[in-house]
């Protein structure tokens, strides 16, 4: 995008963040508006300001929801002053997680941002977001739960609300809400590598869930700061916005029993046991080795053919970013299973000897009982299947 006239974007679509972007812009900050006439321009000038100062190639895109106010037509009036900056009218749809969704699909850089349109999130913690996204991070959250963040005068009713929504969260998603202690923040910057390739479906306001739930994402960064009062124009949070929190969170929930990479996860879970009995079999009862000998190359006969079926196929889609992530991915199920093997391994030897099992049922009884725990382990150092 190029910053100057305001591009009309028609919504409702879905949406994708592809690979595509331009190596000499640092950042692509969106800001999500409705009705912020008053906040907009002083917001987008001080943001110019920050940005620059700093030496951060930038690009500011505002997302209006063509407001009544003609918010758009505010932001645009600044195009000259700000070159960085582009505006979209987005018509036939609302919602402030999906604005923020098209405002990425039209970014060009590889750091994604949000932050709201009317000044309650402090524009000098952007620099503390971007110090904090270092090599290893995908995602640096503003949190108003850390020590030194907080929030300006907020009653009673709606710290519990907002506590009560996070608990709630907690509850059905702990994966993903759990990753932060602000999991509500609107005020965040994720790389496009996360989440290239996902589509985004966020419902509501809180389009950090749908990050964290869909993305690729290792590590996650937070930075505290002070959620500031509003000086001009108002919220937009409307009794609706808990039960669109409430949708969100379920459709979330409901994410893996749909994922095509879970089917496929199982499938290669549930063949490699059959593979892993028949190369058993084989080896102890064709070749004749013994009970150790067998169990242990049938074990790895199972992780090589589980760990390349996995990469070739189930997370195929999955694009290792660089071959020392590929590699570590491999090691790591590798390493998983190979523990594993060696819990197998004693605890066929402890059933033979001590309760005199038959090997072939002291094998299967090994490979039940270890099977499930070396997926889990594996799934957690590597493809996170519940993540597809
Ligand atoms: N494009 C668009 N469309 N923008 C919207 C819409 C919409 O439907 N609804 C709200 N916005 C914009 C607002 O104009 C503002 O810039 C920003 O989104 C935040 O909206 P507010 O209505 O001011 O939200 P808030 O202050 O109550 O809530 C904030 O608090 C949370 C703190 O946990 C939001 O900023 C969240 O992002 C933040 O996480
Ligand atoms: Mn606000």
């Amino acid at each position: 995008m190029t910053g100057g006239a305001v591009v009309d974007v028609v919504g409702g679509q879905t949406l994708q963040i592809t690979s595509d972007h331009d190596g000499d812009v640092d950042l692509s900050l969106v800001i999500p508006t409705f009705n912020e006439a008053d906040s907009i321009a002083d917001l987008i000038r001080i943001l110019h300001g920050i940005l620059t100062g700093a030496g951060v190639s930038h690009e500011l895109i505002v997302v209006d929801d063509d407001s009544p106010d003609r918010t758009w037509e505010v932001a645009s009036s600044l195009a000259d002053e700000v070159p960085t900056l582009s505006v979209l009218r987005r018509t036939g749809e609302t919602g402030l997680a999906t604005a923020v969704a098209c405002g990425w699909a039209h970014a060009r850089s590889r750091v994604l941002g949000v932050i709201d349109g009317d000044g309650q999130h402090p524009p000098e913690v952007l620099l503390d977001l971007l110090d904090a996204l270092d090599e290893r991070t995908d995602v640096s959250v503003a949190s108003r739960h850390l020590p030194g963040g907080g929030v300006t005068n907020w009653s009673a009713a709606r710290r519990l609300l907002s506590r009560g929504a996070q608990a709630l969260g907690l509850l059905l998603l702990p994966g993903t809400v759990g990753r932060v202690t602000d999991p509500m923040s609107g005020y965040f910057l994720v790389r496009r590598e996360a989440v290239v390739g996902q589509e985004l479906h966020p419902v509501g306001y809180k389009i950090l869930l749908e990050v964290l739930a869909r993305g690729d994402i290792r590590r996650v960064a937070e930075t505290p700061y002070v959620f500031l009062e509003r000086e001009r124009g108002e919220s937009k949070v409307r009794p609706l916005h808990y039960l669109d929190y409430l949708r969100h969170l379920m459709r979330l929930r409901l994410l893996p029993l749909r994922s095509q990479a879970l089917a496929r996860y199982l499938a290669v879970t549930l063949t490699a046991l059959i593979v892993d009995a028949a190369a058993f079999v084989w080896l102890f009862d064709g070749l004749d080795l013994n009970l150790t000998r067998s169990a242990a190359l049938a074990g790895e006969v199972g992780i090589l053919y589980t760990v390349l079926l996995l990469d070739l196929w189930t997370f195929a889609g999955r694009v290792a970013r660089t071959a020392l992530d590929r590699i570590r991915r491999l090691l790591g199920v590798q390493l998983a299973l190979g523990i594993l093997l060696f819990g197998r391994l004693m605890l066929i030897n402890a059933l033979v000897n001590w309760f005199h099992l038959g090997p072939l049922a002291a094998f299967l009884v090994a490979l039940a009982a270890m099977t499930p725990v070396g997926h889990l382990l594996g799934s957690r150092l590597t493809w996170r299947p519940n993540r597809g």
